[in-house]
């Protein structure tokens, strides 16, 4: 019996051309290549030039994703864009990208909020939409600007963090319904909310008429980052009826080398196997997934045929992971 699954069909993204390295910010905070280095494996990101919002992001990634495709703007029938740096509170910044796209009219166009587990969380949704026969070509973006909510003079915060924009068009199609096919094999995500305190903007709309800058109880988020991140692979990979032995290429959200590393040892994968992009991009939240996964198929090295799992954690905490076969 043949299935509906979603096939990755293109993929794209756009970093802002500023780049801010370590030594950047040891003359803006008291801090210094080697702290930021060692702590956490960033040595540079990327910034939004004044005026260049999440949209704009978006936009150049989409285009590139489309292209990359072979498809035209019209085939598409349903965006998404993960997102805690929309560039209004409302409308959606995908609604905005749905008519700066010239989509067709009418093309269904929402926000996800689920911080840096924005993109597994908006895979999601598209996947299940697609394979319910709802919408044929999904296009599914993770972009952050989250250079606007960091407060500069924090140093706690204040390197950790990059803006970018990662896109990826899914589409439907009829699939053997084996564990070999290609496609999106499984997704599963998870929230707990108990933990909202613990990285948070202390701004926001409904609280103080605000949008805040980001916080972060730095070591709280450290330890719970570790087994959530290995909970949404195995769990992913459990439901797509894989072992890690079978994954090519293992993408974790992109926060910190020392998170990555032990993820990778207690999933017992070869760092080879794992995608680091964290070292020059910092973490970008929502985008940080689909900029890795689409610099990966752009730099040759994530190809036709192989296996990918994903596995993000982020704010509220929102967590999970996917399984694909690209
Ligand atoms: O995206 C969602 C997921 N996010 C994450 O997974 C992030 C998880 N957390 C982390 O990656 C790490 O906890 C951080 C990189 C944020 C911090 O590393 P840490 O090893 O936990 O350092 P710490 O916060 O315990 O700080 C250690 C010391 C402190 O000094 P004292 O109190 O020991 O004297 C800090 O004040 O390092 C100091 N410090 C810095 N020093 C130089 C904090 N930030 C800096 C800095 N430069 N930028």
């Amino acid at each position: 019996m043949t299935i509906i699954r979603s096939q990755l069909i293109g993929t794209g993204y756009k970093l802002p051309a500023k780049v801010l390295t370590n030594d950047d910010l040891s003359k803006m905070v008291e801090t210094n290549d080697e702290w930021i280095s060692t702590r956490t494996g960033i040595k540079s990101r990327h910034i939004a030039a004044e005026g260049e919002q999440t949209s704009d992001l978006s936009y150049d990634a989409a285009l590139m994703a489309i292209k990359n495709a072979g498809i035209e703007n019209q085939e598409i029938d349903f965006v998404i864009v993960a997102t805690v740096t929309g560039d209004n509170t409302f409308p959606a910044t995908a609604a905005k990208l749905a008519k700066k796209l010239g989509l067709k009219p009418g093309t269904p166009a929402m926000d996800v909020n689920a911080a840096c587990s924005g993109f597994v969380y908006a895979s999601q949704i598209a996947d299940n939409m697609i394979r319910l026969g709802q919408v044929k070509t999904a296009l599914v973006i993770g972009a952050e600007t989250l250079s606007k909510i960091t407060d500069w003079t924090d140093r706690n915060t204040c390197v950790l963090f990059g803006d970018g924009a990662g896109a990826v068009i899914l589409r439907a199609a009829e699939c053997a319904g084996s564990k070999d096919d290609t496609g999106v094999l499984a997704t599963k995500i998870y929230a707990d909310g108990s933990h909202f305190d613990k990285l948070f903007s202390d701004g926001g709309v409904s609280f103080n008429q605000k949008a805040g800058f980001i916080h972060m109880d730095g070591k709280e988020v450290f330890k719970i980052a570790i087994p959530s991140l290995v909970q949404g692979v195995e769990e992913s990979l459990k439901i797509a009826g894989v072992s890690i032995n079978d994954v090519n290429w293992y993408i974790p959200h992109q926060a910190n080398l020392r998170i990555i590393d032990s993820v990778a040892k207690k999933l017992e994968i070869d760092m080879d196997k794992v995608i680091v992009t964290v070292d020059h991009h910092g973490n970008t939240s929502a985008a940080s997934i689909p900029l890795a996964l689409a610099e990966s198929v752009a730099a040759g090295k994530i190809k036709k045929g192989d296996l990918v799992a994903i596995s993000a954690m982020g704010a509220g905490f929102t967590w999970g992971g996917m399984v694909i076969r690209i």
